[in-house]
């Protein structure tokens, strides 16, 4: 890859994905369009999303609640129609996947159904660094049930002066506690480091140990190839307002491997809308599942939450998901590039090459400094405290010039500082 502005324009040329930047809404300043690379973040705002919101309020204000079942577009379709691309981005069957929720709430939920403590075997193993409301949900969950999070919980750690954790360092864990551990429970793309696990060789290694497994994808869906159905993967959940593009607060989604689907020891919290769909307005006393994943979920969706995800998604639809891993690839390798070609001594990329869209700079000195600067020249990067700065350009909506551009204000902001 040339280090020119002339390949990265020529590569926004041949982008097959090119015309894709003009269905979003770019932030501004008085100069014009920022850049953004924040998809790690909060995704952008397709341009479709406020009509398929105000739709959605019109259907309300015309038909009220018969709006569920009415109409050219009923409601109650809504969540199949979000389960095919997401089953297509998380490579599952449809039936093992549901649109429900928040993500952290899930991770509840799922902990109830998979969190199996059964004597020695009671271990959770976890990241050190796991994403903090990953922590407090299993450690609260771990208190709930009358044990020692201390006790129960293994973590995995970074070596010493790394950032990222060492894959056989891991295996090995799991190996060594072979006998003890309940479940693995995993970010798949660390949201601090951008370090991209092997999914399907941690989870085969924890099957084999006879644990099960599950992963908090929240900075993989809609990022990075996954195949949670042939990777043998237990469960997932993830959020959609990252690289799903749904918007703040966006519904959420879960992965559950059709073996427990119909399993009589998975337990799971429930509610009505989780209950076996044609009978669901029955009003039954006792609970029958839906026979697919919709069945972990609780309540009521929102209706507008499904339409804002429903018009992101037609975008990946649009696009073609292969398409859009194709360019991720080959933009995070030019960003990476460019970032070794900085020499800079402020910073050390802290990020594997196993990874998705995100690159992550540990900052020795002066990171909030570049921070800043770089936030003045209309560059929307993500701070992370205490020293650590995330750029996420994503397929859909950067350009390769974008990441030119980056490098030009980088060089400059780094001389200024030297
Ligand atoms: C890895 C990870 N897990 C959990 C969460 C919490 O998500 P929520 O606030 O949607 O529950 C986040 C939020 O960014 C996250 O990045």
């Amino acid at each position: 890859m040339e280090l020119t502005r002339h390949y990265a324009e020529s590569l926004d040329k041949r982008d097959p994905l090119g015309s894709f930047r003009s269905k979003f809404l770019i932030p501004e300043n008085e100069h014009g369009q920022r850049v953004y690379f924040l998809g790690n973040s909060l995704g952008l705002q397709p341009k479709s999303t406020s009509t398929a919101i105000d739709f959605i309020l019109q259907q309300w204000a015309n038909e009220g609640v018969e709006s569920f079942h009415k109409g050219e577009r009923p409601w109650l379709q809504l969540h199949d129609q979000l389960v095919q691309p997401v089953s297509t981005i998380v490579g599952a069957l449809k039936s093992e996947v549901s649109i429900m929720g928040q993500l952290t709430g899930n991770i509840h939920l799922m902990m109830v159904s998979f969190y199996r403590p059964s004597g020695k075997r009671n271990k959770i193993l976890m990241e050190a660094k796991a994403f903090p409301s990953d922590q407090y949900a299993v450690y609260s969950y771990i208190e709930h049930l009358g044990l020692n999070p201390d006790e129960v919980i293994l973590l995995v750690k970074p070596q010493q002066g790394k950032a990222h954790i060492d894959e056989e360092t891991l295996l090995q864990l799991i190996e060594t506690h072979r006998d003890e551990i309940a479940l693995v429970f995993l970010g798949g793309v660390n949201y601090y480091s951008g370090q991209l696990f092997d999914i399907k060789k941690i989870s085969a290694a924890a099957k084999d140990a006879g644990a099960l497994v599950g992963w908090d994808l929240a900075h993989a869906a809609g990022n990075v190839e996954l195949k949670l159905h042939d990777w043998q993967v237990d469960f997932a959940c993830w959020c959609s307002y990252k690289y799903m593009n749904g918007g703040p607060g966006a519904v959420a989604g879960i992965f559950v491997h059709e073996q427990h689907i119909h399993d009589p020891h998975c337990k799971r919290l429930t509610g009505w809308w989780g209950y076996k769909r044609d009978e669901r307005f029955k009003m039954h006393d006792r609970f029958v599942p839906e026979p697919d994943a919709t069945a972990w979920q609780v309540s009521t969706p929102s209706m507008i939450l499904y339409a804002c995800l429903k018009a992101s998604l037609h975008l990946v639809e649009e696009a073609g998901w292969p398409v859009i891993l194709e360019k991720q690839r080959l933009m995070i390798d030019w960003l990476k590039q460019i970032i070794h070609d900085l020499h800079s001594p402020l910073f050390t990329c802290i990020t594997p090459d196993s990874r998705g869209c995100q690159v992550s700079l540990l900052f020795h000195e002066k990171g909030r400094m570049v921070y800043d600067r770089l936030f003045e020249k209309g560059f929307m990067v993500d701070w992370r405290e205490p020293n650590v700065i995330r750029l996420a350009p994503v397929p859909l909506y950067n350009t390769f010039t974008e990441i030119w551009m980056f490098r030009g204000a980088m060089k400059q902001i780094l001389t200024e500082l030297a």
